[in-house]
């Protein structure tokens, strides 16, 4: 039978826990021993005793129980050393963000860890179930709102008062993707009046059901939907032109959220400094693709900039700032993941399989994921 551990996460700001009280129960159900490190879940409000109550227990030590384990699951990537000192075909469950890690990938390779980076699971509708970047993406656009919202000098929704009207805040979201779904939504029950821009014309009316006003896109022979459902990046001439014509409607906005990504690439450049200069001062601005280069030219990872007296934030990990919330969705995901790879109590990878090939960044030595074998052998030379 196999044993999971669940070390606690190291990440700076990292809340959420990889396991919830629900998926321990479910799991040692299936057969699997289930041992986490004391506090695992103390971030996200889960504390050792639900964990135990569930059928998990404390491991005595970190690297004892990491070079033990046939199953770790967490949030993040584990530091190259841990990833060097893990079981050998052992089975790593985490958002990896393989570019970003490639230290850790290397030496997941070469411990034969069989790695799962989470962001890498197919988004096809099969695997809906396991797509940790929508249930997190979605808690991120609904907190963007809320941060504006308490940041703004003004009301979002129309208010008829005994001292007379209060007009409703203008919202313009960039990108209409999970994030920006959720972020219309968000601004809409709270009153906004909300006006969207996507490249991707199916969107529209998604957009428009929520309620929202859809920005016309540049008339130019450029389809924005590339492989997968996915954004295509766009030429600078059209990214130009929609900042001309998104710029009218930013002007006018009281908040800002961007959310526009485009997968595998630098996030677009969407607002630039002339258009933030443009706005009110008082304007909030949170940009959600900051990570990936921010589609706001001023954005800072984490930080509050004051530009003309326009509010600009980069928050990095909102669903963090959910931890209840987002493990629980993110717990789920995984074990919705884990479920079916398992037989009679053991991990047994079908490659076969869409998902399983698709989500294994690292297997049996080497590396799956084509992009990121391609910056290793750069690294490497
Ligand atoms: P994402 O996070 O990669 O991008 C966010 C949004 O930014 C996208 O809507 C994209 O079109 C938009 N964008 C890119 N460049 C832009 C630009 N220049 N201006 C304005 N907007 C721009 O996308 P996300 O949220 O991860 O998913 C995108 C789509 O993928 C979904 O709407 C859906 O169609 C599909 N999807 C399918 C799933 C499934 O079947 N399991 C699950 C989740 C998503």
């Amino acid at each position: 039978m196999a044993t999971v551990y669940v070390p606690k996460e190291t990440r700076t700001g990292e809340t959420r826990v990889a396991v919830t009280p629900e998926t321990v129960a479910k799991m040692v159900k299936a057969g699997l021993t289930v041992q986490f490190e004391a506090g695992a879940g103390e971030a996200a409000f889960i504390s050792d005793s639900e964990l135990g109550e569930a059928g998990a227990t404390v491991a005595a030590g970190r690297a004892d129980a990491m070079a033990a384990a046939d199953i770790v699951l967490r949030i993040t990537a584990p530091d190259a050393a841990e990833a060097a000192s893990s079981k050998q075909g052992a089975l790593l469950v985490a958002l990896l963000a393989p570019h970003q890690n490639l230290d850790v990938v290397r030496a997941l390779a070469e411990r034969r860890v069989n790695a799962v980076a989470m962001e890498l699971v197919p988004r096809i509708s099969r695997a809906q179930t396991m797509d940790v970047l929508s249930s997190q993406a979605s808690i991120a656009g609904y907190k963007a709102v809320l941060l504006a919202a308490a940041r703004l000098r003004k009301y979002f929704p129309l208010l008829m008062t005994a001292a007379g009207t209060i007009k409703p805040a203008r919202v313009v979201i960039m990108g209409a993707g999970v994030a920006g779904l959720q972020a219309i939504a968000t601004a809409r029950r709270l009153g906004a009046v909300v006006e969207v821009s996507d490249i991707r014309e199916v969107v529209k009316e998604q957009v428009e059901s929520l309620g929202a006003k859809f920005i016309p896109l540049p008339e130019r022979e450029e389809a924005g939907e590339g492989e997968g459902g996915y954004a295509r990046e766009m030429t600078p001439e059209y990214l130009r032109e929609q900042r001309e014509i998104v710029a009218r409607h930013v002007a006018s906005a009281d908040v800002v959220i961007c959310t526009a990504l485009v997968p595998g690439r630098k996030a677009p450049m969407l607002v630039s400094k002339e258009m933030v200069e443009g706005m009110a001062p008082g304007s909030v601005i949170v940009d959600l693709a900051v990570e990936q280069g921010g589609n706001c030219e001023v954005s800072q990872p984490d930080q509050d900039v004051d530009h003309h007296g326009v509010l600009i934030l980069g928050p990095s990990n909102l669903a963090a700032t959910m931890p209840t919330d987002a493990s629980q969705l993110y717990a789920r995901n995984v074990w919705a993941l884990l479920e079916p790879m398992l037989e009679d109590g053991a991990v047994k990878l079908d490659l076969e399989d869409e998902v399983v090939a698709g989500a294994l960044l690292t297997h049996e030595g080497g590396v799956r994921h084509a992009p990121t074998q391609a910056l290793l052998d750069g690294n490497d030379s």
